[in-house]
């Protein structure tokens, strides 16, 4: 049995979203250019197993889009749908802020 996030809060089996356009962490890049929210989970290795990260690096990008310029308990509340096992939400808000200062800038996170 196959799960797939489609947004946060949700949790979907992937049988009910037959047909529907479905966004991976993968689909966030351009050839040879990362998006500045993986740029941000890169550089500051926010992350242990990685398991969450595609999660967190989704649910980021969307919590900028909403949100650009979010303080540490919004950060807290948009990504703690997002379940990590190692508990990484800590380290997890400074990539949200180096990605929030990419969008802004278009500098390296
Ligand atoms: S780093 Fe492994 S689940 Fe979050």
């Amino acid at each position: 049995m196959a799960f797939g996030v489609l947004s946060r809060d949700t949790l979907y089996l992937v049988t009910f979203i037959d047909g529907a356009d479905v966004l991976t962490v993968e689909g966030l890049d351009t050839p040879n250019k990362l998006s500045p929210e993986q740029e941000a989970f890169v550089g500051t290795v926010a992350f242990q197993c990685g398991y969450c990260t595609p999660g967190f690096v989704l649910m980021v990008g969307r919590l900028l889009d909403e949100t650009p310029d979010p303080d540490d308990h919004q950060i807290k509340h948009y990504l703690s749908s997002n379940l990590c096992r190692f508990a990484t939400y800590p380290q997890v808000i400074e990539p949200v802020k180096l990605a929030a200062r990419k969008r802004k800038t278009g500098t390296p996170a």
